[in-house]
Formats: structure tokens, sequence, C-alpha cells
């Protein structure tokens, strides 16, 4: 590989111009408190209505409190590095746009293929947190969708195993053929829905406070069992790098820098303050949880229900399913669209095949990639178990994060004199304790996701060099085409 294959990259100002001329016709009209109702419409989800049963089972035991603090403490860090960048680069982007710009196109094809495992893995995992409730609610009403349809294969279920997981490819594709009609999600509809989640989880916390047991949190970090991971310090830390997940999202407010009405301060007015939001939200929740049932017995599809049959009210259960259900609902629609307007830039700058960016004549969407796009994660969701999914997109997220970071320090000493509306304070020493935070979150999960994120980005690093270098529209702009 030659340098220039590294070092490819657009200017600061192509994007900003480029993102300028393509926003004609969207219109800046978000404020500060849309944006915040956006960015907990796409984080509130299945990281804390399911992952938080399964790593408090697992790993952490009431301990997982602290895993969402360590979790919040490394996203307030990258949410800052996030904050600069949408402030600087107010297009409709995501880090893969920002690395173009900073980092070339080596480093942002790598971040390109490793957000696939946030926006569409993470489709597919809330898909399968969402299966779980839709189960749940269906049987409270009588009706029985049976074991062997509702899980992964190989899954143990009385009698035998799983085959796969129906009510998961029904959400995707439900959703997939909305997308590709260009059903646009409004703002308004979406602060309705982030206000039911939001009473959701408050009502949970407020009801459920009364009801806790204080010898559910005796000892709050359980013993370690032996083996790391498995309760004791490292059970906490494995169990932030699963609760991770929970606040995945904080960075799609960055997808609408351009309706904004002032990107400059409410962006990160937006991105920080969805996060503050979240954590506080998150370790409440964990608490309350946590106090009302056994740790042990939170290894199920619908944790939270779980806690809600202590309290004993019939009507606030199904409130909370039917919450809990549009929530994720809202989740999987912001990450498969994202999904696939991540591909529509990628497809454009000729990293990947022009099917990624064709758009239909009347519904104005990239129809095409949606549907591949819903057929890969609806497969995705039918097969794996969601522990698996959310490890891994927890990985490949908190991945494209230290890359995040380190644009933050390269464009500081590569664009010295642009005006930054926006600037993280201490640099680079915020950005670094960003990326050690992402490692050391990162170092906590097991060697198993390490090797498929390995061999994912070993895939992505074949079709760069076999496709996406060859066909690089702005290497054959510079000349520079293998
Ligand atoms: N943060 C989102 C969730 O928990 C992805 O579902």
């Amino acid at each position: 590989m030659d340098a220039s294959g590294l070092m490819a990259r657009k200017t600061v100002d192509d994007i900003v111009s480029g993102g300028e001329a393509e926003s004609q016709g969207l219109s800046r009209t978000l404020g500060p408190f849309s944006i915040i109702a956006m960015g907990i419409g796409a984080i509130i989800g299945a990281g804390i209505f399911v992952l938080t049963g399964t790593a408090a089972a697992q790993y952490a035991g009431p301990g997982i409190m602290l895993s969402f603090v360590l979790g919040g403490v490394a996203c307030a860090f990258v949410g800052l590095c996030y904050s600069e960048l949408s402030a600087l680069i107010p297009v409709a982007g995501s880090s893969y746009t920002y690395t173009y710009a900073t980092l070339g196109e080596f480093f942002a094809w790598l971040i390109g293929w490793d957000l696939i495992l946030e926006y569409a893995m993470g489709a597919a995992t809330v898909a399968v947190g969402w299966s779980g409730y839709l189960t749940s609610i269906l049987k409270d009403v009588g009706l029985v969708i049976p074991a062997r349809f509702a899980h992964a294969p190989g899954t143990a279920i009385e009698g035998g195993t799983a085959l796969f997981n129906l009510p998961a490819v029904f959400i995707v594709a439900a959703l997939t053929l909305l997308l590709m009609r260009g059903t646009k999600e409004s703002a308004r509809l979406n602060n309705v829905m982030v206000g039911v989640k939001l009473v959701v989880v408050l009502s949970f916390i407020a009801l459920g406070w009364r009801y806790t047991n204080s010898a559910n949190w005796s000892p709050v970090i359980p013993e370690n069992d032996g083996t790391f991971g498995h309760f004791g310090y490292s059970g906490v830390l494995r169990g932030a790098g699963v609760v991770f997940f929970a606040y995945i999202g904080f960075d799609a407010v960055s997808t609408a820098a351009q309706e904004a009405k002032r990107p400059q301060k409410d962006m990160p007015i937006g991105i920080l303050g969805s996060l503050a939001v979240c954590t506080i939200l998150y370790v409440l929740v964990a608490a309350v949880l946590t106090g009302l049932v056994p740790y042990k017995d939170l290894n199920v599809p619908d944790p939270i229900a779980k806690g809600v049959d202590v309290i004993g009210i019939g009507w606030f259960g199904a409130l909370i399913k039917l919450g809990a259900l549009s929530g994720l609902t809202t989740v999987i629609l912001v990450l498969l669209y994202g999904q696939s307007r991540i591909f529509y830039t990628m497809a454009s700058d000729g990293l990947l095949p022009k099917v990624f960016s064709h758009v239909h004549p009347t519904y104005q969407t990239p129809y095409r990639s949606q549907a591949m796009i819903g057929v890969c994660v609806a497969l995705v969701a039918a097969l794996v178990p969601i522990d698996i999914l959310g490890e891994m997109v927890s990985i490949g997220t908190l991945a494209a994060f230290c890359l995040v970071c380190g644009a933050v320090i390269h464009l500081r000493r590569s664009e010295k004199g642009m005006k930054r509306p926006f600037r993280v304070p201490a640099v680079p020493l915020v950005p670094i304790l960003g990326i050690l935070s992402c490692l050391l979150l990162m170092a906590g999960l097991p060697l198993d996701t390490w090797l498929r994120l390995i061999i994912w980005m070993a895939i992505g690093l074949v079709v760069y060099f076999t496709y996406g270098r060859r066909h690089s529209v702005l290497r054959r702009k510079n000349g520079t085409a293998a």
C-alpha cells in the first residue's frame, strides 16, 4: 500500500461546502429541545430494557449500576469530541465523514465498515429485544408464540432447542418496508415517542423504588467466581462493556446537523444533554431493578417486566411493556435508516457499489440498499442470540469512537486556524482519556468478541483493497486509483 492510499482525504472545506449544497431543501427547524429529544429517542432502547438484566445476571450483579457509571464517563469524553467535530463540520455526516476529512480514506473505510456493527447489527440486537417484549405481551393476552420460533437456533427451551426468531424478522421487515416508502420521522412524532419512553422509565423508577429490598443489593459487587469478567471488579468492567450498548445512539444526533437552527451551539447541547439525561436514568433504573429482583433471576428477555411483577400492579406491567415495545421500535427505525444513509455516502464516494446510492424516483429513498440491509439484518436477528449481538455492537462502536477521539487530536494540529465554535477542553488530555476509557471497556469484553471483531475488520480490508480502493471517486480525481 502506498502512502497516498492512506493519505487520500477530502478537505474539511470540501465536505462542508458539499454538505451545504446537499442540504438545500433541508430546513433548519430543530432547536436544542428537539435535538436532545432526538438523542434520547435514539439512545434508550434494548440496552436498558434488555441487556441490563443479562449483564447483571451474568457479569456484574447489582454492580451493574457502577457499570453504567463507567459507560457514561467513557461516553462523556467521546461525546465532547463528537461535539467539537459536529460543530466544526456541521454536515449530515457521521464519524465516517469526519474521518474522511481528518485521517483519510483508509481510516474512513475502516470506520464505515465498523459502523455496520453499530447500525445494522445494532438494529438486529434491538429487534431481538423487541421480540422478547412482544412475546411477553402476547402471552399476557393468551396468545403464545411457540418458543421454538421466538429465539435463536440452539437456545435451550422446554423440550428441546429453538429454531429461529420470527418476531424479530417481522419487525425488521415491517420497518424496512416503511423506510423504503420514505416514511419520514417527523421531529414531532419522535418527541411523542420519546415522551412515552421517558414516562415509562420515570414511572418505573418512581413506583419501583418503594418496593426495593436492600438485601438484594448486598453485596453490591458479588465475589468473583474465579473467571475474569464473572462478578467482582472484572465483572463490573465486563458489564460496562456490555451495557455500553445502552449509550449507543448519541452520535446519531450529529446526523441532524444540517437541520439544526444553530448547529454550532445546539449540537454540543444535544449530544451532551441527551447523554447526561440517559446516564442518570440508567443508573437509577439499574438500582431499582436489582433492588426489586435478585440479580440471578434477571437473565430473561424482558427484565424490566420482571421487576414490574414484583411491584404487582397489573396495568402498570402492561404499560411498561407497551412503552418498551414502542421505544425499541424507534431505535430500530433510526438504526436501519442510519445504516442506509452511511452506505449512501460511502457509495457516493465510490467505496461501495453504486446500488447503495441508487435513489427511488418517486419515494426519494435508497430503497434497494434499504431492502438489502433489511434482508441481512432480519437474517442476523433470526439466527443470533442477543448477548453475542450486543457485545459485537459494543466492541465495534468502541473501536469507532477511538478513531473519533483520534480525529480531534489530529485536526487540532492539521487545521490549526479553523474557527471552532465548540472546543473540547484540555486537548489532547480529554480525547486521550476517551480513547483509554473505550479501550478499557473493550478490554473487559470476552475473547470471542475480540476474535469476531478482528475477523470482521479483516473481511473489511479485503473488500477495501479489492473494491473500494479501485473505485474511489477521490482517488480517481487525484489520479491515484489502484
Ligand atoms: N442505545 C440503543 C439501545 O439501547 C442502541 O437500544
